[in-house]
C-alpha cells in the first residue's frame, strides 16, 4: 500500500505572529495543487490562529507542539486538544526529544497525550529516538521499541492508522549530523515490525514513518529514497523557505 509522504515542519519556539504567517503564507503558495505529498506546520501556540488562517485553502495541514491529555481543567501552562482544534490545528507533535529531555516527559505522560488527542480526532505524530549514549551502548532498537509501545498503549488498530510516527535520533537533532540513510533505514524498518507485532503486518504497512534530525535540502532526496522513510520532520530548515521549500519538493 502506497504510503502518502509527509514533509512536517517543527517551527519549535522560533517565529512571531508576522513572521510565521509571512512564511505560512510563503509555503502556502509553495503547495498549491500539490497532490502527491503532505505538508504540515507547527507554529508557536500563540502564531496558531493567524498561521491556520493564512494557510486555509491550501493542502498545508497545521500542528500544535504538544497537547495536554484533557479537554479542560486547572493545568496552568497547557493547551488542549479543543483548544488546538479551535484555533485551526488538526495534528499535534508528541513526545519530540525536547519535550522528553528538557521537560522530563516520560512514555505515560506521552501516551495519555496521545489518547486524548486521537479522542479529540487530531492526528498524532509521535516522535521516539535515542541518545548518542543509548546508540553507542548498542541499545538503540531497545530504546525505540520500548518508547513506540508504551506511546501507543490502548490505541486501537483502528484508529492506529492515523497515527504517524517520527524517528528522531537526539544526536541528530539541531547538531547538523544527520542520521545516514542506511542508519535511519534500519530504525524505521525495525519501527514497522514493531508495530507489525503490536497490531498487524497490514497496518504496519499503512503507517507512515518520518525521520527527523538535521533534514537539510541536500540529503532529503536521498532519505526519501529509502523503502521505509515516509517523509521528514524538519526544525532548522523548516524556519527559511529557500530550504524548506526545497524540502517538500524532494524528489
Ligand atoms: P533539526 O532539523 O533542526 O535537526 O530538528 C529536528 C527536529 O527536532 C524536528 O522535530
Amino acid at each position: 500500500m502506497a504510503r502518502r509522504p509527509l514533509i512536517a515542519g517543527n517551527w519549535k519556539m522560533y517565529l512571531t505572529t508576522a513572521k510565521a504567517v509571512e512564511l505560512a503564507e510563503a509555503v502556502a503558495a509553495s503547495c498549491a495543487g500539490l497532490s502527491d505529498r503532505e505538508v504540515m506546520i507547527a507554529p508557536s501556540f500563540t502564531a496558531l490562529t493567524a498561521v491556520a488562517e493564512a494557510v486555509a485553502g491550501s493542502p498545508v495541514r497545521v500542528a500544535g507542539q504538544n497537547v495536554a491529555w484533557e479537554k479542560e481543567g486547572a493545568y496552568t501552562g497547557e493547551i488542549s486538544p479543543v483548544m488546538l482544534q479551535d484555533a485551526g490545528a488538526g495534528m499535534v507533535i508528541l513526545g519530540h526529544s525536547e519535550r522528553r529531555h528538557i521537560f522530563a516527559e516520560d512514555n505515560a505522560m506521552v501516551n495519555r497525550r496521545l489518547l486524548c488527542a486521537l479522542q479529540f480526532e487530531l492526528t498524532p505524530i509521535l516522535c521516539v529516538g535515542e541518545t548518542l549514549a543509548e546508540r553507542e551502548q548498542g541499545n538503540t532498537f531497545k530504546v525505540v521499541e520500548k518508547q513506540l509501545s508504551q506511546g501507543v498503549q490502548g490505541v486501537a488498530g483502528e484508529q492506529m492508522k492515523q497515527v504517524v510516527i517520527a524517528y528522531e535520533p537526539v544526536w541528530a537533532i539541531g547538531t547538523g549530523k544527520t542520521a545516514t540513510k542506511e542508519q535511519a533505514q534500519e530504525v524505521h524498518g525495525s519501527i514497522r515490525n514493531v508495530l507489525a507485532g503490536l497490531y498487524e503486518k497490514t497496518l504496519a504497512d499503512e503507517i507512515r514513518i518520518l525521520y527527523g534530525g538535521s533534514v537539510k535540502p541536500d540529503n532529503v532526496d536521498s532519505l526519501m529514497a529509502q523503502p521505509d522513510i515516509d517523509g521528514a520532520l524538519v526544525g532548522g530548515a523548516a524556519l527559511k523557505f529557500e530550504s524548506f521549500d526545497r524540502i517538500i519538493h524532494f524528489s
